[in-house]
């Protein structure tokens, strides 16, 4: 099964998928944890760009390309042969944040195609938040936002997500998650919200 966790920043992304290994772990899934942008070297090209302090200059249509570019890596070396292994796979974040993000400033049918050759997952985990609580928590607790974090920007990406959700509703299984719960509520809801998707394997 693969499984992809989706959200703004400063959705709690980090903080949800945490507890949702734990709880993918008691139901008996053997899980196996990964990420997009990746620590492949296509990932690691991506975050040098994205870093602080790259004084590399670079165009979003490469950041797409790149990012569609680890995926697929991403899918080769690492997903395939892990669900090949019956593995539960649980990613923070894939394809539905290119959608989103690339979207922002691309046309979405040409970020869409670039991504073609990426499978889709079985099940995308949503985590909804409100722009405020996504900035308070960016500002809160990091020292400098990245160049995505701001308010406009991350009303048209969680617009483009709510579009995105609705587009693929009837390929992809999709469970959204309230990413306003309190931290110590996260693996109750959890549980509540998913244990009819996830039953115990035996
Ligand atoms: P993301 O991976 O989406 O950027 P994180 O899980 O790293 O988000 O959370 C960002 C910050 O917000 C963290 O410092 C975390 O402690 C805090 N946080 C995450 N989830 C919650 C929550 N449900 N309630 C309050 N604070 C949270
Ligand atoms: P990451 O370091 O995982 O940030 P976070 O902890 O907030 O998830 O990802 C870096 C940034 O890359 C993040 O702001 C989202 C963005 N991103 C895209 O724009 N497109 C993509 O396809 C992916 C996977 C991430």
């Amino acid at each position: 099964m693969f499984i992809a966790v989706e959200g703004i920043d400063g959705s709690g992304k980090s903080t949800t998928i945490a507890e949702l290994e734990k709880f993918l772990t008691s139901r008996g899934h053997a899980v196996h944890r990964t990420a997009e942008p990746t620590g492949l070297d296509t990932g690691r090209a991506i975050r040098e760009l994205l870093g602080q302090k790259s004084e590399r200059p670079y165009t979003r249509h490469e950041l797409a390309l790149l990012f569609a570019a680890d995926r697929l890596r991403h899918l080769e070396e690492e997903v395939e042969p892990a669900l090949a292994a019956g593995k539960t796979v649980l990613t923070d974040r894939y394809l539905f944040s290119s959608l989103a993000y690339q979207s922002v400033d691309l046309p979405s049918e040409w970020v869409a195609a670039l991504n073609r050759f990426a499978r889709l997952p079985d099940t995308v985990i949503y985590i909804e938040v409100s722009i405020d609580t996504a900035l308070s928590r960016l500002t809160r607790f990091r020292q400098n936002a990245e160049i995505f974090e701001t308010r406009g920007f991350l009303e048209k990406l969680r617009a483009n997500y709510e579009r995105v959700l609705t587009e693929y509703a009837d390929q992809v299984n999709i469970v959204r998650l309230d990413g306003e719960v309190a931290m110590g509520d996260i693996a109750a809801d959890i549980e509540i919200r998913l244990s009819g998707i996830f039953p115990k394997k035996s």
